[in-house]
């Protein structure tokens, strides 16, 4: 059966597991120049309805460096844009290529697209969850902690998809997460039940203060996600307060990370001397979208 990464949930601990120890090899034999051809003839279609950096070169460059290939497709520039049926772009997508990742206005475009694709559909960002995203964060924590079951991770900032997919998370790592958001941008109390229904450890707080004391990673991201922009001013104003900086991150265990998927906008969610400091592993962070995203297409390609 074809295996579709649709949520940081569809993916199993062990299969967690596997892709962190993948990646990190990778990473090893990148670093050594060693060569692979383990998606050799094979090609990701990567659809897009909003901008990217990460995700598109990441993928773009992880199928090269697999053997594969890789075409960006821009949505506007395909019949979609036009009103061809997803699920008609799904049938021909699959006769072409090996595996398609989308980065979606809605949740339910990817959907739809896994629904009526016989190959694997890897969710590149939608509004619900970033899950690609996580695997790169959680490579990340474990590359500088070690272990990461146990560690304290909070949230601080909008309640949005990469939030729901750390949340998520905990229930594959271990990890306790904290969460604090302004009032009306709080992540969905059933992403949250939903994890800790599958023992997920995960706990709201009051203040961004309350949530960073005793963790070991501080998580932020933008107030405006792509699709948010007409709210601009209102969002300003309802995050007042919620800047991950210098004073935040002092109420933090004192040899505390700070996580950050980027596109950073220094003065609103983090400030620059800490994305830019030295408890800053956003650098790291985006580098290992690339290791994590091979292991991934790895796991999901190689016959
Ligand atoms: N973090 C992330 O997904 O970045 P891009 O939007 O640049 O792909
Ligand atoms: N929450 C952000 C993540 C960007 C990678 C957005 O959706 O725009």
């Amino acid at each position: 059966m074809k295996k579709d990464f649709l949520s940081i949930l569809d993916i199993t601990k062990a299969e967690l597991g596997e892709i962190l120890s993948d990646a990190e090899r990778l990473k090893r034999q990148k670093r050594a120049g060693v060569p692979h051809e383990l998606l050799r003839g094979m090609s990701l279609a990567m659809i897009f309805e909003k901008s990217s950096t990460r995700t598109h070169i990441s993928f773009e460059v992880g199928m090269h460096e697999l053997g594969g290939h890789a075409l960006f497709l821009n949505a506007k520039d395909l019949q979609i844009g036009r009103g061809e049926e997803i699920r008609d772009t799904a049938r021909v997508a699959s006769r072409y290529v090996s595996a398609v990742m989308i980065r979606a206005n809605r949740h339910s475009t990817i959907e739809e697209l896994a629904q009526h694709a016989t190959i694997p559909v890897i969710n590149g960002l939608s509004d619900l969850e970033h899950p690609c995203q996580l695997l790169a964060d959680i490579l990340t924590i474990r590359e500088h902690f070690g272990d990461v079951r146990d560690l304290n991770v909070a949230w601080v900032g909008d309640g949005n998809n990469v939030c729901t997919s750390l949340v998520l998370s905990t229930a594959l790592t271990g990890m306790s997460v904290t969460v604090s958001s302004p009032k009306g941008y709080e992540v969905d109390q059933d992403i949250i039940s939903r994890a800790r229904t599958l023992g997920g450890k995960v706990k709201t707080a009051s203040s961004p203060a309350e949530a960073v004391k005793d963790a070991h990673v501080i998580v932020t991201d933008t107030w405006i996600s792509m699709g948010d922009e007409k709210e601009r001013e209102k969002r300003l104003a309802a995050f007042r307060g919620f800047t991950v900086d210098d004073k935040l991150v002092r109420h933090a265990a004192p040899d505390a990370r700070v996580l950050h998927c980027l596109p950073a906008h220094r003065g609103e969610e983090i400030a620059g001397d800490v994305l830019d400091g030295p408890q800053s592993l956003v650098w790291d962070e985006a580098e290992n979208r690339l290791h994590a995203q091979k292991a991934l297409l790895v796991k999901i390609l190689k016959k």
